[in-house]
C-alpha cells in the first residue's frame, strides 16, 4: 500500500485517514522503527509534522536532504527506495517529478509515501479537508472556492479529496492556469463567481518551488486572482485558508490572513495530525 494521490485512497481510505487523524490514541505501530523522510525541495510543515508524528507513533524519523542520496543522480529512484526500504518501516519523499515517486513505488517493498511532488500534495489536503469537517461538521456539501493557480500540486490534491467526500470545490483560474487531470470539478475564471456562497476561500502561491523562471508571468496572469477584503465581502460567511507558505500582497493580503476568519494556522496543526492518520493507515491501521 502507497499514498501518492488521493484518488487512489477512495472515499473509503480517505474517510479512514481522517478518522485516525482524530483518534485520540494510535498506540505506536512505529515502535522500534524508522521513517525516511527525502527532501529534493524546502520543507517547513511537512518535515516538521511528519517528524512529529513519526515519533507520536513510536517511530524514530530520519531527515535527508537532496544532497545526501541524490535521488536520480548519485543513484537511481528504484535503489535509492531499496536501500532505503531496507532500515525504514515508511519511505516518504517530496519530489520535483512525480514520476519518481512512481518509480519508487513500483519497486518498493515498504509504503512510499508522497510528500509534495509537480503533480499533487495529498498530505495537504488531507489536513484541507480535516480543516473542513472540524469547521463545518461534515465535508459533504462545503462549497469550497479555490483561486489563482489551479493546475497545481495543492489544488489537484483538493480536487480529489472533495470529489470523493462530495464537497462542492469551484476552482477560479485565468487561461492557461486551469486545474487538469481531475474532472467534474467546476472551473471559472472568474474569481467573483467562485466566492459566491462559498463556506472556503482557498489559495496557493503564484510561483509553485521550481517555477522561478516564470515568476514574471505567473505574477501578471494571475494577480486579478488575489484575496483580498473586498474578494471576501462577497462571502461573509465563507473562512480562509492556504497551506502555506504565503507570499503575502501577492495571492492574498495581510489583513485577510490575519484576519478573524483565516484558518491558516488551525490547517497548519492538522497537519502534524493528518500525518500521524496517514501513517498509522500505511501500518495497517483501519478506522
Ligand atoms: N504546506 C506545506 O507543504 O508546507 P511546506 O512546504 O513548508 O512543507
Ligand atoms: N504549490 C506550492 C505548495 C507548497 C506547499 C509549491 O509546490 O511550491
Amino acid at each position: 500500500m502507497h499514498l501518492l494521490d488521493v484518488a487512489a485512497l477512495g472515499r473509503e481510505g480517505l474517510e479512514a485517514i481522517l478518522a485516525l487523524s482524530e483518534a485520540p490514541d494510535l498506540g505506536r505501530p512505529l515502535a522500534g522503527q524508522g521513517v525516511a523522510l527525502v527532501f529534493q525541495k524546502p520543507s517547513a510543515r511537512t518535515r516538521n509534522s511528519m517528524e512529529m508524528a513519526v515519533v507520536q507513533l513510536g517511530g524514530h524519523p530520519v531527515y535527508i536532504q537532496k544532497d545526501e542520496v541524490g535521488l536520480g543522480v548519485r543513484e537511481s529512484a528504484e535503489d535509492v527506495v531499496r536501500t532505503l526500504a531496507c532500515y525504514h518501516a515508511v519511505v516518504a519523499a517530496r519530489v520535483k517529478d512525480h514520476r519518481d515517486l512512481e518509480r519508487m513505488a513500483a519497486v518498493s517493498p515498504r509504503p512510499v509515501l508522497n510528500m509534495l511532488s509537480d503533480r499533487s500534495h495529498p498530505l495537504q489536503a488531507l489536513a484541507d479537508l480535516l480543516t473542513v469537517k472540524q469547521l463545518r461538521g461534515t465535508v459533504a456539501g462545503a462549497r469550497i472556492a479555490y483561486l489563482g493557480d489551479g493546475d497545481n500540486n495543492v489544488c489537484r490534491s483538493l480536487a480529489e479529496a472533495s470529489l470523493l467526500l462530495g464537497a462542492e470545490l469551484t476552482v477560479a483560474s485565468p487561461q492557461g492556469y486551469a486545474l487538469t487531470g481531475v474532472d467534474g470539478v467546476r472551473q471559472t475564471a472568474d474569481p467573483a463567481e467562485a466566492v459566491e456562497g462559498a463556506d472556503f476561500v482557498y489559495t496557493d502561491v503564484w510561483v509553485s518551488m521550481g517555477q522561478d523562471g516564470e515568476a514574471e508571468a505567473r505574477t501578471a496572469a494571475l494577480a486579478p486572482y488575489q484575496v483580498d477584503a473586498a474578494l471576501m465581502a462577497r462571502c461573509p460567511g465563507a473562512r480562509f485558508l492556504h497551506c502555506l507558505p504565503a507570499r503575502r500582497g501577492e495571492e492574498v493580503t495581510d489583513a485577510v490572513i490575519e484576519g478573524p476568519r483565516s484558518a491558516v494556522w488551525r490547517q497548519a496543526e492538522n497537519r502534524m495530525h493528518t500525518a500521524r492518520g496517514a501513517l498509522a493507515w500505511l501500518m495497517g491501521a483501519r478506522a
